[in-house]
């Protein structure tokens, strides 16, 4: 037998005030920057600041708008952000109009525009009402949709169906145009989280066979939506009111390895004790809820936030069903800080069962 690795792990840690979030607004609201020569597509990463307009200007006079920047070493770019603008302009591969003034686009405004690849138009003052539908329809190189932070009140119809990411986050979002993603075969991110929608019905996601990463967070569902593409391996429902898991609620997905849950007011008896119990999951974020004991997880996952709860009680078998050489959680990183339990709790199995923990998070119980 392997010589057990779990010496002098301690598994649960001292409150910590609230973790701040990774993904931070660079993974919605950035612009791209700089081209990743392997793969062709610019890295998201914030422009502002980093440009000096007037060099800019000097070294690539020709078709910049006025008031935008059209970077010389990357002359199908137009940056228009934060100017004011209440219309696009359009460059040739990439438009980047963030916290502009724009509330509709016309299909004249890119009437003369082939070949865009990226649009980018977050914080802006976009309605759906203004958005005529036909502007994007013809962008058939389009990749990349942005318009996070604006007025959207549903998710726009005929959009081109190449598209690879659309993202649509902190908008009041309550309904999803019929037929909206029939198209988008190749469409493998969709954020609309921070929206207003309830409910899911049978049609809506249809023609999504690639989506990967779903994030319906921060939206008004009070139970898991069905009806989600069994392609998503990333589901993200954090601060919705949920107020049951039945056992089948996860069921139908063909490889779900994220899902996060926190903040949903989740309480114990409310939970299915098998909902969990998903081979593929690989990280699971139940963190600030309400639940008094700890759901029963597979042996694969690796990750499990648990923080801000109730919960009283530790009992291995949630994460192991047997111990044995070979019979052990494969958990790294164990988030139990901020309940009600004390390191003196703790069976003497535990370090048996969670025996390849990772140390570099501070798991302490006081
Ligand atoms: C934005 O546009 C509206 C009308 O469309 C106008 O009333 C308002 O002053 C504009 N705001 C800025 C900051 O330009
Ligand atoms: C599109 O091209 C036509 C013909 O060159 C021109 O008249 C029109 O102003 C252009 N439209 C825009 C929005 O640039
Ligand atoms: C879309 O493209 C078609 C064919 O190229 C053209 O006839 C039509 O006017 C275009 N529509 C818009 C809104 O640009
Ligand atoms: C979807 O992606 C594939 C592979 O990259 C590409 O061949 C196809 O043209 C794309 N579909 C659309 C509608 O752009
Ligand atoms: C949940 O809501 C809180 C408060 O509104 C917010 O600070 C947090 O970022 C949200 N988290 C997610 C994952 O949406
Ligand atoms: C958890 O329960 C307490 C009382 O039992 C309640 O005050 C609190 O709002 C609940 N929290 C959530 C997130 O539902
Ligand atoms: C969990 O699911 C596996 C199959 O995926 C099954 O063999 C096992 O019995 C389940 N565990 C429990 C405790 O129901
Ligand atoms: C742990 O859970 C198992 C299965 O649910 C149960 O048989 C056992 O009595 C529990 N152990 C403790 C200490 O509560």
């Amino acid at each position: 037998m392997a010589p057990l690795r779990c010496v002098a792990l301690l598994l649960l840690c001292v409150w910590r005030s609230a973790s701040t979030s990774i993904e931070g607004d660079l993974d919605y609201g950035g612009v791209p920057l700089w081209i990743n020569r392997l793969l062709g597509e610019p890295s998201v990463l914030s422009l502002q600041g980093r440009m000096d307009r007037a060099w800019y200007r000097a070294n690539n006079p020709e078709g910049c708008p006025q008031q935008c920047d059209c970077p010389i070493h990357w002359p199908t770019a137009v940056y228009c952000d934060h100017r004011a603008l209440n219309q696009p302009h359009a460059g040739i591969f990439l438009c980047c109009f963030q916290g502009n003034n724009i509330s509709s686009l016309s299909s004249s405004a890119l009437a003369n525009v082939t070949g865009l690849r990226w649009l980018i138009l977050d914080h802006n003052q976009l309605q759906s009402d203004k958005l005529d539908l036909a502007a994007l329809q013809n962008q058939t190189q389009l990749c990349y949709f942005f318009a996070n932070h604006n007025h959207l009140s549903s998710v726009p119809s005929a959009l081109p169906a190449g598209l690879r990411q659309l993202r649509l986050a902190h908008n009041q979002i309550h309904t999803i145009s019929p037929g909206a993603f029939k198209n988008l075969h190749n469409l493998t991110l969709l954020l609309l989280q921070g929206n207003r929608l309830q409910t899911i019905t049978q049609g809506d996601f249809k023609g999504l066979i690639k989506l990967n990463l779903l994030d319906l967070s921060g939206n008004l569902f009070s139970s898991v939506p069905r009806h989600l593409p069994p392609s998503v391996q990333q589901l993200y429902l954090s601060n919705n009111s949920l107020s049951a898991l039945g056992e089948d609620s996860f069921m139908g997905f063909l490889d779900l390895k994220y899902l996060r849950l926190s903040s949903c007011g989740l309480r114990s008896p409310n939970v299915h004790p098998q909902v969990f119990n998903i081979s593929s999951l690989v990280e699971l974020d139940l963190s600030y809820n309400n639940l008094t004991t700890i759901p029963t997880v597979p042996t694969t996952l690796q990750y499990l936030y648990l923080e801000a709860n109730e919960i009283q009680e530790f009992n291995t078998t949630s994460f192991c069903r047997e111990v044995g050489p070979l019979s052990y959680s494969r958990m790294r990183i164990l988030r139990l800080d901020g309940n009600k339990l004390s390191y003196q709790q703790l069976p003497p199995d535990w370090v048996f069962c969670l025996r390849v923990l990772h140390t570099s998070l501070n798991f302490i119980l006081e």
